[in-house]
Formats: structure tokens, sequence, C-alpha cells
């Protein structure tokens, strides 16, 4: 599992802001990706909760600068691109919960769901708000 670097052609929804936070999202992935490989277990697991919570204050602010571009340019997808934010801060405000319950939550499986999201989410379905953007301006 690698780590990922951003590029304009996958990734960018052609607005400088939102691009921007994109790509702090990557950012925060790879700064987990790198402790959780090289890290002792105790620097793996301390990553980990501040990663998640970390995602959560960022994943909040900038689901709603999102949201809020998406209706200024009337994006007919809105209410579907919404219920994809919230299933992402439920997935991980769930994997905290577990985290401070003691569960375990393995590496592996943290780093391949956020990297798979961060993939699909920015460069398909954000992609088609800047799409839309692009056939309707
Ligand atoms: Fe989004
Ligand atoms: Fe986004």
């Amino acid at each position: 599992m690698a780590r990922l670097d951003w590029d304009e052609t996958s990734y960018s929804v052609s607005n400088q802001k939102l691009d921007t936070q994109h790509q702090e999202f990557i950012r925060l992935y790879n700064n987990l990706h790198e402790t959780l490989m090289t890290g002792t277990p105790e620097e793996a697991s301390e990553e980990k909760a501040t990663t998640l919570k970390r995602l959560i204050n960022y994943a909040n602010q900038h689901f709603a600068a999102e949201e809020v571009f998406m209706k200024d340019v009337k994006f007919p997808e809105l209410k579907k691109h919404i219920q994809l934010h919230q299933e992402f801060i439920t997935k991980i405000n769930g994997l905290q919960h577990d985290l401070t319950e003691g569960a375990i939550v393995l590496n592996t499986s943290l780093i391949k769901y956020l990297r798979n999201w961060i993939i699909y989410h920015i460069a398909t379905e954000d992609k088609k708000y800047a799409q839309y953007v692009e056939k309707n301006p």
C-alpha cells in the first residue's frame, strides 16, 4: 500500500480552495501511512487516534465548504453527495469510537479504507460537480 500523490488530472475539481482542501486530505493520509509503516506500535496507535480526530474535524469543515459550493452552482446530485459525506463521517466516527473503546482497528484496513475513499470520492464523486460546472458555466 503506497502513499498518495496529488495529480491535477486525476484530482483537480478546478476550484483552488477545494483543491487545497483535498490536498490536505492526501497529506493527512500520507502522514498516517508513513507512521504506520515505520513507527513503533505505540506511535502507530497514537497516530491513528490523532489522525482520526483531525480527519473528523477536517472533513466536517471541507464537506461544509463543498456543499455550499455545490448548492451555489446548483449541482443536481447535491442530495446524493451530501449522503456520501455523511457516510464517511459515520464510518470515521465509528472507527474513532472503536479505538477509544479499546477495540482493534487494523492498520492495514484503516489505510486501505482511507486510501480507497480518497481516490474514489475525490477522483470520481467530487469530479462530477467539476464536470457539471464545466458543462454549465
Ligand atoms: Fe465530496
Ligand atoms: Fe471533496
